[in-house]
């Protein structure tokens, strides 16, 4: 029986029936549904809509479901349930009889998807800030094991200094604890319970909104009933949280992408997450790194997809909102994907460090050191910053580095200059000097490092909070 035949005379068109139809995506909320529709039972009950016994057959029937549903997923397939709210009442009455059409006294599917979303977001952050402090975990170990090795850092993907590779390491593990932040924060918003909200107006039977509330694990109650069954900004935010988590995948990706180039060398990909060409033989191509930064095109586009379907959308519930499930879906799975892949990447790709810190020796990256060399003697930055320029040019003609010029050339160019000079342009020593909070001199490095695993330990603690 449809949940609302009443007042039709005509049956539906079945093109669009089955147009129209929600239960082929939303039956992923089954779970959820089954966990509402037990709280939901147990306030009728309190409210002495139902009797003990009609109680305790509702919640047989809905656990019977539950395991059905685990054990067969054939039983997910039902061609006649508009939707996983329908499903629920549909099998409930197969399985018990009429006393199963009770279960919904007092409730609309208006709440009950809103519900039915928020639990679903919820149990999906607890699972990706899992997932992202096993990778943050990954990239702060190889950060670790780096040591000493030093790469270019690239401003305008030109030479710009020498860094330490632990120190661009921690540049992503920074980002994705932020990321991990923002979801955590998302969670308090996400984390309210619209039950009792009725269809628009507030439910009709005295029903005990906190006490719902509290059996499903919600923090507290929405506040307004024509909010609760209409908002999906709490979707927006999540995917938005996605969004730049994917951005910030693809921008790692990229790296790692041009730095397996030939022209760099700087990782070796492993082999078990590249593939190869039917054409070329000696082709090993970095597809788990290109499918990540892929995978953002279309999480950005669900993001795009959610915020074009609320916009200009009048209060309350309208049925465009179940446009807002796919998208809402189809990001969340694609990320919850990616971070077991590059987490375990992260573990086995190979950095060829020695040529990461060969590369540190040319393209003039401790020119802004040699600038700083003559600034301590007393030269104004401006003419320091033009004269190294000039040695710069000088060495470009002669295809040489700056710390291969003589040094009466040097002095021609500042009498400043002493023998002293060239101990500054060493890698070590230009790493040393960037030695501020946030800098990459080697001691500021290490304790960046033991303040972000402290961040990690913290993290998967508060996890456990959660849980
Ligand atoms: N499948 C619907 C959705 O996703 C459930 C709510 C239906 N409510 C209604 N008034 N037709 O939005």
């Amino acid at each position: 029986m449809k949940m609302w035949a009443g007042r039709f005379r005509q049956p539906l068109d079945p093109a669009f029936e089955r147009w129209q139809r929600s239960f082929p995506f939303d039956r992923r909320l089954l779970p959820y549904e089954i966990a509402a529709s037990r709280a939901h039972a147990r306030a009728l009950k309190s409210a002495g809509i139902l009797s003990s016994p009609e109680l305790i057959s509702i919640l047989q029937g809905l656990d019977q479901i539950a395991e059905q549903a685990a054990s067969s997923p054939a039983f997910l397939h039902d061609d006649e349930a508009e939707d996983v709210h329908h499903f629920i009442e549909k099998q409930l009455v197969a399985i018990i009889g009429d006393v199963g059409y009770k279960l919904h006294t007092g409730r609309s599917r208006n709440e009950q998807i809103a519900t039915d979303l928020r639990l679903y977001v919820r149990a999906s952050i607890d699972d990706l800030r899992l997932k992202i402090a096993d990778w943050i975990d990954a990239l702060l170990s190889r950060a670790e094991q780096a040591g000493s090795a030093a790469m270019p850092a690239y401003t305008h993907l030109q030479h710009a200094e020498p860094v330490l590779i632990s120190h661009w390491l921690l540049a992503y593990v920074e980002m994705f604890l932020r990321d991990a932040e923002r979801l955590a924060d998302c969670r308090k918003r996400v984390n309210v319970c619209p039950l009792g909200s009725g269809a628009v107006a507030g439910t009709t039977v005295a029903l005990d909104r906190r006490g719902i509330a509290e059996e499903l694990g919600f923090d507290g109650i929405s506040v307004n009933s024509i909010d609760a069954t209409s908002d999906r900004d709490f979707v927006l935010e999540f995917v938005n949280a996605l969004t730049t988590i994917a951005l910030h995948l693809s921008r790692w990706a990229e790296e790692m992408i041009i730095f397996s180039s030939q022209e760099f060398g700087f990782v070796h990909l492993p082999e078990a997450y590249s593939t190869g060409s039917s054409a070329l033989p000696q082709k090993q191509n970095p597809d788990l790194l290109e499918l990540v930064r892929g995978k953002t095109a279309r999480i950005a586009g669900d993001q795009t997809t959610l915020l074009i379907a609320l916009k200009g959308l009048p209060l309350a519930y309208n049925k465009d909102l179940q446009e807002t499930q796919e998208p809402l879906f189809d990001a969340n799975e694609a990320t919850l994907a990616v971070i077991p892949l590059v987490t375990i990447f992260m573990k086995s790709v190979e950095f060829d460090y020695a040529r990461m810190q060969k590369a540190t020796e040319s393209g003039f990256v401790n020119a802004w050191a040699a600038a700083t060399y003559l600034v301590q003697r007393g030269v104004p930055f401006r003419l320091a910053h033009e004269q190294i320029g000039h040695a710069v040019q000088l060495c470009i003609e002669r295809n040489c580095e700056l710390q291969d010029l003589k040094l009466h050339e040097l002095q021609e160019i500042n009498p400043a200059v002493d023998q002293d000079f060239y101990s500054c342009l060493s890698p070590s020593s230009v790493l040393a000097i960037h030695d501020v909070p946030g800098g990459t001199a080697p001691a500021r490095v290490q304790k960046a490092m033991k303040e972000a695993r402290e961040k990690v330990n913290l993290l998967r603690e508060n996890m456990h909070a959660h849980a």
